[in-house]
């Protein structure tokens, strides 16, 4: 029997409702998920790859112009070293059977974080994937792996102060503009609609620059579970919210990058 509630239907699921142009998503309970099921965490991580793949899919159909997903912290070095090897693993495993078909449904990918942490391989496969994929013009898939806010904030502010060492800036230039062209993906719309799955309610040092006035949904259903019925129920959320970004009146749903 044909799936009348995946990604293929979302479109249609979702007529008419107000469409964030950016979703973030921290995709957590994976290892509870597996555990629930008295499995190693390890495969809960795989059973998550699933979820990935169907809520790209639905991010493409709905057209959307970003999905940035929280796949790595910078914090989850701290793991057990058999878990990080097994992500990394799995990293790459999906990395490579994906990006054809990623690649064939226009979506271009992009990569943030302290990718100097990676074994070379593993860079240079995130470097051929960039710019096999820079070209197209579908959804901008982002994937945050070793990856943390702090970081992120901190590499811009090395980044304009060398800058500024060398001559080129002027640091009472610096503003909140510039200080945005020295982060990671500068011209990538804000979020408009964070999502935590698994419970827990915090960012967990994911995009804090970009996230100012973000609106947050928390789902209580473990990341492999989630899919395209959690998305279509975060995106029904986000569409019933009033956005002020501190003014008195509403502004439409679509994001505003400077209120
Ligand atoms: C999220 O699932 C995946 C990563 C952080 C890599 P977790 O592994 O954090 O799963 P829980 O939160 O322990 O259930
Ligand atoms: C956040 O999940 C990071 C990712 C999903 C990649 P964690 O499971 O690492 O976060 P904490 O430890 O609960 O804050
Ligand atoms: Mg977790």
């Amino acid at each position: 029997m044909a799936d009348t509630n995946g990604p293929a239907q979302i479109s249609e699921r979702l007529a008419g409702v107000e469409l964030p142009r950016h979703i973030a998503i921290v995709m957590d309970g994976n290892g509870r998920w597996a555990q629930r099921q008295g499995q190693p965490r390890y495969a809960g991580h795989r059973a998550g790859a699933r979820s990935v793949r169907e809520v790209v899919e639905a991010c493409g159909r709905l057209e959307l112009e970003a999905l940035t997903l929280f796949a790595f912290s910078s914090e989850n070095w701290r793991r057990p070293r058999g878990e990080v090897r097994v992500l990394m693993q799995l990293f790459r495993t999906t990395l490579d059977q994906e990006l054809q078909r990623l690649h064939e449904n226009d979506v271009r990918l992009s990569f943030i974080g302290d990718r100097t942490q990676f074994e070379a391989g593993l860079q240079r496969r995130l470097t051929d994937a960039e710019a096999l994929t820079a070209e197209n013009t579908g959804l901008q898939l982002i994937v945050a792996t070793s990856y943390g806010g702090r970081w992120e904030i901190a590499e811009a502010a090395r980044r304009l102060a060398a800058s500024a060492a060398r001559g080129e800036v002027d640091p009472q230039s610096i503003d909140e503009d510039a200080f945005r062209g020295a982060l990671s993906l500068p011209d990538v719309v804000d979020p408009d609609l964070f999502i935590r799955t698994g419970g827990e309610r915090r960012i967990s040092n994911f995009l804090l620059w970009q996230m100012a006035y973000t609106e947050l949904h928390f789902a209580e259903t473990l990341w492999p579970d989630f899919g395209t019925e959690g998305l279509a129920r975060a995106i029904e959320d986000y569409a019933a919210r009033d956005r002020r970004f501190g003014a008195v009146t509403s502004y439409p749903l679509k994001s505003v990058r400077h209120a």
